[in-house]
């Protein structure tokens, strides 16, 4: 069971009350009596006396029994107390409650402790209290000497203490009710004021459970000057205190995740255990992990070794930053530089945090450019090492065989206009990347502009038997663009359709109109693209068959240029294809 404070209190009170009031109880009730024996002992000496003196005045000599027992009998009467006159030896010569053969008969009373103690003191007075087997009750008793000049004979006075004893008990009783009521009403008391003093505390207790449960809108209203009004306010201050430390916490919380939210590179924090306790959408994201990988160890979620690895030698191994480039081969190839660092708390781990920034498109760019340099290389100088060549025979004597002098020049010109071709699609690029090509946007209505290219393409079209079939209507709405680029992309993806298929093959030319864009279409039925092609086709100098392409005076970069000047223009080129039965590029452009 539960003991509050304020039933201790009351508890406490009730003992020290009980002691007290027994003790003011013992000790009244002890007075009370003594003092009521005393007055009644003192009357009756009193009494005692004033018989004596009767005696004195009115018998001065030795008066007669009979006579004797008279004045007794009148005198007992009077006081209303027994009254005994004893002879100097012993013999009871009055008694106001014995008469004639009684009297006679009463034994002799000389050594009565109060006759004894009135015979032998000086003051001539004796009293005691005691038994008296002539009456069957306890008596008290004062004896007294009388006779002038000489002692004649002792008076003795008795009451029966019945009634003083009666009265004392009352007197018992009622101190004994007041006291026990003091006690209750103390007791009552003690129980209220320690209520009203533990009352506050009750209310400290509930509002600290307030706090600790999170809300620090309570507040102890007591405002009190004692300890309890001093608690109040400690209590109010530490919950003031303790919102500003976690409004501080969850303000810079709120940044950190902020932070964490927009950062672009991956971050994972580690606990001691070496489990997720932290993962940033981003990296949530490029894993492909849907659910909370909180609790986790990191080879659940990113299965890579390399990353695992990292992460044992950053808990366990030295201080510092460790930086490894990994390759990620789920949900997609990707390569990240991932930095792993160990949280130090006084020289122990407890966890670590790792950064994955991801360098893929970085790696591709540098693989690209490396590519690149060495196709440019490769393609300048087959041509170069031709004109070379024919130029080197010409020198040599064969230009003096007019016959084939002139094939020879023909073919330096041809491999001279490839390099030219070559150098002027290199620099169309380059200005389109460095963003240094000036393009002159106007609306252009694309029907003229497809209807010329047709014209220009339908003679090697005709050699190849090939159909081409122009669905582009003169109605369609115009396209914010440049002429003479758009020209090109047309030109390049119409060449493609031609040259890549086959004889007595069907090109089409059509457009849609989609969210106030223009989508314009090329498709053949000619060999298609392989799906692992269709991704890098748009890349420089990439062909599906470089040998056939090249033979064809193709040199890669077509597809290039055309992504180039469509994105330029804010438009989209896509390609969808399936091997064996044809292609179809599609790109899209603003309306004007
Ligand atoms: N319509 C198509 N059908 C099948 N393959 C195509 C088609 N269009 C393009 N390709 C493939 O895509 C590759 C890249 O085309 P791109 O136009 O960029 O280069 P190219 O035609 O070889 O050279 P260039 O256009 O610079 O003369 C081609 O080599 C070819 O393999
Ligand atoms: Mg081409």
């Amino acid at each position: 069971m539960r003991f509050n404070i304020y039933l201790k209190i009351t508890a406490v009170f009730c003992v020290i009350l009980a002691v007290i009031l027994t003790g003011i109880f013992l000790y009244l009730d002890r007075t009370l009596k003594d003092y009521v024996y005393t007055r009644i002992e003192s009357a009756l000496m009193k009494e005692a006396l004033l018989v004596k003196l009767f005696l004195e005045e009115d018998f001065p000599g030795y008066p007669r029994l009979k006579e004797i027992d008279k004045i007794v009998d009148l005198a007992g009467d009077t006081i209303n107390s027994r009254v005994t006159i004893i002879g100097l030896d012993g013999r009871v010569m009055g008694d106001s409650e014995l008469d004639g053969e009684e009297l006679e008969a009463a034994e002799n009373h000389l050594y009565r402790p109060e006759v004894q103690e009135a015979l032998n003191s000086a003051t001539g007075t004796g009293e005691s209290s005691r038994f008296s087997t002539t009456i069957q009750k306890r008596m008290m008793y004062t004896a007294v000497v009388f006779g002038k000049g000489s002692p004649r004979g002792v008076v003795r006075l008795s009451l029966a203490l019945t009634d003083m004893e009666l009265v004392a008990a009352k007197l018992k009783k009622i101190l004994g009710v007041s006291i026990l009521m003091a006690f209750f009403l103390a007791g009552f008391i003690s129980f209220i004021a320690s209520r009203q003093i533990t009352r506050p505390l009750q209310e400290i207790a509930d509002t600290t459970r307030q706090i600790a449960k999170g809300d620090f809108s309570r507040k102890v209203s007591i405002n009190t000057n004692d300890e309890v009004g001093d608690l109040a306010a400690s209590v109010n201050e530490m919950s003031r205190e303790i919102k500003d430390r976690i409004d501080m916490i969850s303000r810079s919380r709120t940044r950190f995740e902020t932070v964490l939210l927009s950062m672009f590179d991956g971050v994972m924090v580690l606990n001691a255990k070496g489990q997720i306790s932290l993962m940033n959408p981003n990296l949530m994201q490029a894993l492909n992990i849907s659910e909370n990988p909180r609790g986790k160890k990191p080879l659940e979620v990113i299965r890579n070794v390399d990353v695992q690895e990292m992460i044992e030698s950053a808990l366990t191994g030295p201080a510092g930053t460790q930086s490894r480039e990994i390759s990620v081969m789920f949900p997609e190839e990707r390569i990240y530089l991932v930095h792993a660092t160990p949280i130090l708390n006084e020289g122990r781990t407890e966890g670590g945090v790792l950064v994955f920034h991801d360098i893929t498109e970085l790696r591709n760019l540098e693989r690209i450019r490396r590519d690149f340099v060495a196709n440019v290389s490769h393609e300048l100088r087959t041509p170069a090492s031709n004109i070379k060549g024919y130029a080197e025979t010409l020198l040599n004597g064969a230009l003096d065989d007019k016959e084939h002098a002139e094939d020879f020049v023909r073919i330096i010109q041809a491999e001279a206009d490839r390099l030219a071709n070559l150098i002027s699609d290199l620099l169309d690029l380059s200005k389109i990347e460095s963003g240094k090509l000036e393009a002159d946007f106007q609306s252009v209505a694309l029907a003229p502009v497809v209807k010329r290219v047709v014209e220009q393409m339908s003679s090697p079209a005709r050699e190849k038997d090939i159909t081409m079939l122009n669905e582009i209507k003169e109605d369609l709405a115009p396209v914010l663009a440049d002429r003479g680029l758009i020209t090109q992309v047309i030109l390049n993806l119409i060449d493609n359709a031609v040259k890549y298929t086959g004889q007595g093959g069907t090109v089409r030319i059509f457009s849609t109109e989609k969210d106030g864009k223009v989508l314009v279409s090329v498709s053949d039925d000619g060999p298609g693209i392989e799906e692992k092609d269709l991704t890098r086709i748009f890349e420089r100098f990439y062909r599906v068959d470089k040998a056939r392409s090249r033979e064809m005076g193709g040199t890669g970069l077509g597809l290039s240029i055309v992504k180039h000047i469509i994105q330029e223009h804010g438009g989209e080129v896509s390609v969808e294809s399936e091997p064996g039965k044809g292609s179809t590029f599609t790109f899209s452009l603003p309306r004007a």
